[in-house]
């Protein structure tokens, strides 16, 4: 919403500020990220690392491994928010602002949409950070012969492409990208529509305050969104055979069968720990973005009234 008199934002710095912001709260919440891909995965592969709680998995990731385990695979999941966060950000406030008119952002469904194309874009050029990272942060789940040992993610990345060639490192992006669009359509949108709306009340500045309470918002309604795509993602990773045919046909069937078989809100079981980790990640990658966005505005474009980017 570029406002009268006001130096605009030159688009690259969108990308780059958004890049930065994600990468920002990834170095906060890498740790929570390691534990929830060590309990998905744990019972594969050595069996004393079948973790019953994330406590447990906790106490003897520091206690076999170290402090600095907990942040294995960071060079991984900073690398997907410089692939992933700074394409899907930047292409939402880019496209945001030019889908702005005088100043009036566009309609929710509108944003929704901007959204969905930001989400789609960006998980297709973060899969080959994902892989690494997923690889990465569950090493230490292999008994040792079976390690990969990358060293870094991008000794990942050149290492997967020499062994196992380049179309392995956009294994799982179709899932990725649908998964993308309904996370990006919930958290962009929402965190615009909620900050418009405190905003408009003219209880709350554009501020740390707002933007605090309106990522808050986004990080619930990406929760309540994102959960049954999940629960369908993961029960068909986990499918088994029956009488020669598999239990589920595709992700609508799962939906279907969840909600005949263990009720409508089964689809949302687990939501404080799926909670527990999206909430930070995404209230930190706001509240950065906005104060990154109106430092650039201020000291940079030398903008009087500054505020921020959504
Ligand atoms: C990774 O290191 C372990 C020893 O820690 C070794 O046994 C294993 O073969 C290594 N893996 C690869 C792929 O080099």
């Amino acid at each position: 919403m570029a406002q009268q008199g006001e130096k605009p934002m030159p688009n690259y710095i969108k990308f780059v500020l958004g890049g930065l912001a994600g990468m920002g709260a990834t170095c906060f919440v890498q740790p929570l990220d390691l534990v929830k891909n060590r309990m998905q995965l744990s019972g594969v592969g050595d069996p004393s690392k079948a973790y019953k709680t994330s406590f447990h998995a906790v106490k003897d990731i520091l206690g076999r491994e170290g402090v600095l385990a907990m942040y294995t695979g960071l060079s991984a999941g900073l690398l997907r928010q410089a692939t992933y966060t700074t394409a899907r950000l930047g292409i939402y406030t880019w496209l945001f602002e030019a889908c702005s008119k005088e100043g009036q952002p566009p309609s929710f469904a509108v944003k929704a949409v901007l959204g969905m194309v930001a989400g789609v874009a960006g998980a297709f050029v973060g899969t080959p950070a994902e892989v690494a990272l997923i690889r990465m942060t569950s090493d230490g789940n292999l008994p040792a012969a079976e390690r990969r040992n990358y060293s870094w993610a991008g000794n990942a990345l050149v290492r997967i492409t020499k062994e196992e060639g380049v179309r392995v490192l956009w294994r799982g992006a179709l899932p990725t990208m649908g998964r993308a669009m309904v996370v990006n359509a919930a958290q962009l949108a929402s965190y615009s529509q909620a900050k418009q709306f405190l905003l408009s009340t003219g209880y709350l500045g554009d501020d740390i305050k707002c933007h605090f309470a309106a990522s808050m918002v986004s990080g619930l309604m990406t929760t309540a969104a994102s959960m049954p795509v999940d629960i369908a993602k993961t029960r068909i990773q986990n499918m088994k055979i029956i009488d020669g045919k598999p239990e589920y046909s595709g992700a609508f069937d799962v939906l279907g069968k969840v909600v005949r078989n263990e009720g409508f809100f089964s689809l949302w079981k687990g939501f404080t720990p799926y909670f527990a980790r999206l909430g930070p990640h995404t209230v930190l990658t706001f509240i950065f973005l906005e104060q990154m966005t109106s430092s650039y505005r201020l000291y940079i474009l030398g903008n009087k009234e500054t505020r921020g980017s959504l």
